[in-house]
């Protein structure tokens, strides 16, 4: 079984997911759990940032049952490439619990992360009915902020539903440069609203931009110890509070 299937989400683009996706799954593998990414986004660029083929057969395929291969980037992390066809009327008339059913075929890889597009409710959908786990991300620009908050009442609207979807969440804050002044006040803003949600942060750093940028991925491209820090910071609270949780039978949305 999967332990744990992660929608790295936000709405907004440029706000940091693939980065987060790409660098998590990147950890995870090198710490031996077998991670599949499934990239939503019909511009691929996950398949692009881990080094991979991103017109393979991917995403698209996995939701239509045409059971594509996952693409080897390094050991232990496989991908399966999102692009155009994801943007095809079989998909858009699928049902958004259909990826989450094709994934318990998949069962194999301990860690599956949903890389969720930009601006397309549909097929970030099909990434949180999928996952136990979400990890909204913003940086600390305004419309990042809007993106993440309009994600995050989807996810508590399924919730008060009991619709399927992520029974754990948590802020990701990207990008972050504490010199800036809209950065250092991100933290108390998003807690003055949203004190239940638990903040996870990552420092704007060059090494994250440079792994993806030469499709190496992160801990194949001998990352500095800050750019470390902060992607385990949030593996770190992925497998202690939603296992912790989960026993203590918790509830974090
Ligand atoms: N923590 C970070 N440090 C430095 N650059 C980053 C960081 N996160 C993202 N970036 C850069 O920001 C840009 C957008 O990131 P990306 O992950 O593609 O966003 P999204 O998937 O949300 O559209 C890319 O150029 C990426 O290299
Ligand atoms: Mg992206």
């Amino acid at each position: 079984m999967s332990l744990f299937k992660i929608a790295v989400c936000g709405r907004k683009g440029g706000v940091g997911k693939t980065t987060t996706a790409a660098s998590l799954a990147s950890y995870f593998a090198f710490h031996g759990l077998k991670v599949l990414v499934i990239d939503l986004d019909p511009q691929s660029n996950t398949g692009f940032v881990l080094g991979v083929d991103p017109i393979a057969p991917g995403a698209a395929e996995l939701i239509l049952e045409q059971k594509p291969q996952p693409l080897e980037a390094s050991e232990n992390l496989f991908v399966l490439p999102g692009g155009a066809s994801l943007q095809g009327r079989d998909i858009e008339m699928a049902d958004p619990a259909e990826l989450s059913y094709a994934v318990q075929s998949l069962s194999e890889f301990k860690v599956i992360i949903f890389d969720c597009p930009p601006g397309s409710d549909h097929l970030e959908r099909l990434g949180l009915v999928a996952a136990n786990i979400a990890l909204v991300c913003t940086n600390a620009h305004p419309l990042g902020i809007i993106g993440a908050e309009r994600v995050l009442a989807e996810i508590r609207r399924r919730h008060e539903r009991h619709q399927t979807g992520p029974e754990h969440c948590a802020f990701v804050l990207t990008q972050i440069n504490k010199s800036r002044v809209f950065d250092k006040e991100l933290p108390e803003q998003l807690a003055t609203k949203y004190s239940d949600i638990p903040q996870l942060s990552i420092r704007q750093n060059s090494d994250l931009a440079w792994a993806t940028a030469q499709r190496i991925p992160l801990m194949d491209n001998s990352p500095s110890k800050k750019a470390i820090e902060d992607i385990e910071q949030v593996a770190r609270w992925i497998v202690e509070d939603t296992v912790v949780s989960e026993q203590n039978n918790g509830k974090k949305v």
